[in-house]
């Protein structure tokens, strides 16, 4: 355990210019620092540095943090790791504070699951390299099927003893409590206190920053009655749906290759490793889920589906992959000869001849389930007709236009029908989606809930429902500008005129307070809620720094993203252009009204839109004349606002 001093001296100390400095080369551009960002591929710098602040943020890709946190990022470091690697740069001893037994007692449940993994990981390990069975069983089996030394080590391969309590027996002794044993899974849940992964080879599933969460163990026997795999449950640490395996290990790649290799199972992924290929992950067993597929769109917008060839198994993973289309991405499939699959492939063929096999055999997802099924249908008209319209559905769900206008005439041609049959099928399947978005946004409405939980290509916005940018407005001030005084002509009781001085801070704040219209947004409520706490206390800049290194992500990202320089105007271009801006600091009292009424209109759509939407249902005469009459009354406070405008605001 690093002890919190440690922990203050090294971030004091880790200079973000020096840190981001020792992996990317940085130019100075105003009072900033630009460089190609290296988290995602770009040519052109838009990944900046902020010294005095002591932030980076790029605003190609969005990633963002404190020096801690791009050590984390750059090295996939864990924190302590991080704090590690800073700590030996600059020279400062790291006090350990030796935990107590309440400060175990109080140390969160997940911290001590990520514990209990870590040593289990070792564990197998210890058995794999330095038992005598485990090298007789486990490394030669590892070894028979052509992984390296170097491979076996780096994805941290072991193996667990064919024995009822090895494990336990050894992580009891150690110290470790029987619920957390069991709640990792590692041992049985039943009475008996055993061991459930034994005598199988062991393969560590990561998380994306390189922490143990579950294991796959294989047997090493033939006897078919037990299962191949056992994977560890789902637990505090260990969220299926959130995990991919191998993605720890290829998130560079994918980046750098702009593609994400998608497998089967855990020796395909290690084989395509040990041949080169490393921007591949794998489900490994489950199939995908938005979560996950949301998690390689972090990195890329293309995946391709390494398919084994048995032809049940393809079109089974057929709705899996619509799932990708469907979250905008691009899918190219590549299928396998028949009784191979890529981890025996790779093995047998050499580097070379596997790529050139993936670049050759690699198709577009609709041609490929296009020509699988057009293959299955053979002349028969009705079964034609079925592949037309599940063809239509796949491509329905794409969410751009241009896109889904391209497939269909891949398709038309593919399958030999006029291309106006399918794009009225097309338009007939996605009428009938958005008369069923359209009923279940009134829906969302009605129970005034946020419709941001529904996916974002199938969003549909009939009325105003959130006033998300002009909260950001706000907040974007308060957090530049919070502490710049603003006066005030006013009359006092003797008539005379007096100057008042407001904060920035709490003008807007005792605005939105006095009229009981707060941030709905989650992330920017919490915001505001920290604001009014921090803002009487605190300099601005202790501020800035509290929410760079928030632990909260989206709260970290989004307040980074409010305090950033948008525009870098080189200076440059005033002297040569003679072109100045007006500053906003300049201006700001105005800026401020503006965004006030901004968010004031655009909330007071809200509840007109609402109060409309009441008409819809079934109401007595007398009702509806109340309805009318608020209506009236709120479209004419609406005039008046909109009336002081600069801006107008549209519905979106
Ligand atoms: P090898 O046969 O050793 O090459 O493994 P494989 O990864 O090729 O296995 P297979 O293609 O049979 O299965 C693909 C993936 O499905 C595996 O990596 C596992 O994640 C999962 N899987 C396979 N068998 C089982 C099983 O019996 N139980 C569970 N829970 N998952 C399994
Ligand atoms: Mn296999």
């Amino acid at each position: 355990m690093i002890s919190n001093e440690t922990i203050e001296r090294i971030r004091d100390a880790a200079r973000i210019d020096e840190v981001v400095g020792e992996f990317i080369n940085l130019k100075k551009r105003g009072a900033n620092l630009l460089g190609l960002c290296p988290f995602h591929n770009e040519r052109t710098p838009s990944f900046t540095v902020s010294p005095a602040k002591g932030f980076y943020k790029c605003f190609g890709c969005g990633a963002s943090g404190d020096s801690v946190k791009f050590v984390m990022e750059h090295e996939h470091y864990t924190y302590p790791e991080a704090l590690r690697f800073l700590a030996k740069k600059y020279h400062i001893e790291i006090e350990e504070s030796t935990p107590s037994p309440q400060y175990l007692e109080e140390q969160s449940q997940k911290e001590v699951l990520y514990t209990v993994m870590s040593y289990a990981a070792q564990f197998f390990l210890d058995n794999l390299w330095n038992d005598s069975k485990g090298q007789a069983i486990g490394l030669s089996y590892f070894h028979e099927r052509g992984f390296s030394d170097e491979i076996i080590r780096k994805f941290q391969l072991g193996y667990a003893q064919d024995e009822w309590t090895h494990f336990t027996q050894s992580a009891l002794e150690r110290g470790f409590k029987v619920e957390y044993l069991k709640a990792t899974g590692l041992m049985s849940s039943g009475e008996k206190q055993v061991d459930v992964l034994r005598g199988r080879v062991i393969f560590p599933i990561h998380s994306i920053t390189g922490r143990v969460i579950g294991f796959g163990g294989r047997t090493l026997k033939a006897d078919k009655n037990i299962p191949k795999y056992i994977n560890s449950p789902e637990s505090e640490i260990y969220n299926k749906s959130q995990a991919l395996f191998g993605l720890f290990f290829a998130r560079n790649s994918i980046v750098k290759e702009n593609n994400c290799f998608l497998v089967e199972g855990y020796t395909d992924v290690i084989s395509l490793h040990q041949a080169g290929i490393e921007n591949v992950v794998s489900s490994s067993g489950t199939s995908l889920t938005t979560g996950q597929i949301n998690l390689i769109k972090r990195y890329t917008n293309q995946v391709t589906v390494l398919f084994d060839g048995d032809a049940a198994g393809i079109k089974a993973s057929f709705r899996g992959i619509d799932m990708i289309l469907e979250e905008g991405m691009h899918v190219q499939v590549v299928l396998f000869p028949d009784g191979e699959d890529p981890d025996s492939f790779a093995r047998k063929s050499n580097k070379e001849d596997l790529f050139s096999f993936l670049e050759k055999e690699k198709k577009d997802f609709i041609r490929f389930k296009a020509d699988v099924l057009m293959k299955d249908a053979g002349n028969d008209p009705i079964k034609k007709g079925a592949v037309i319209k599940d063809m239509v559905q796949s491509i329905s769900i794409v969410p751009d236009g241009i896109m889904r206008s391209l497939y269909i005439q891949q398709c038309a041609q593919l399958m030999q029908v006029d291309e106006p049959v399918l794009f009225n099928e097309l338009n007939k399947v996605r009428r009938q989606r958005l008369k069923k978005n359209l009923s279940e946004a009134e829906m969302l409405i009605e129970n005034d809930q946020s419709p941001a939980q529904t996916k974002p290509s199938e969003q549909i916005y009939p009325i105003v429902t959130h006033s998300y940018d002009q909260e950001r407005e706000l907040l974007r001030l308060m957090l530049n500008y919070g502490h710049d005084m603003l006066e005030f002509h006013q009359e006092n009781d003797e008539g005379e005129d007096e100057l008042i001085t407001y904060s920035v801070f709490d003008f807007i704040s005792a605005d939105l307070i006095t009229e009981e219209i707060l941030p709905d947004h989650p992330v920017y409520a919490i915001i505001f809620e920290e604001c009014r706490r921090l803002m009487p206390q605190y300099t601005l800049e202790q501020i800035h720094q509290y929410f760079i290194r928030h632990v909260d992500d989206e709260v970290r990202t989004t307040a980074i993203d409010l305090i950033s320089p948008h525009y870098m105007l080189s200076p440059q271009w005033e002297e040569k252009y003679k072109i100045y801006i007006t500053k906003e600091k300049d201006i700001i009292y105005h800026v401020i009204l503006e965004a006030l009424h901004q968010f004031k209109a655009r909330r007071l759509i809200q509840i007109i839109e609402k109060e409309k939407s009441k008409l819809n249902e079934p109401v007595n005469e007398e009702e509806l004349i109340q309805i009318l009459e608020n209506i009236k009354y709120l479209e004419s406070i609406k005039k008046t606002i909109l009336d002081d405008l600069t801006t107008v605001i549209y519905p979106k």
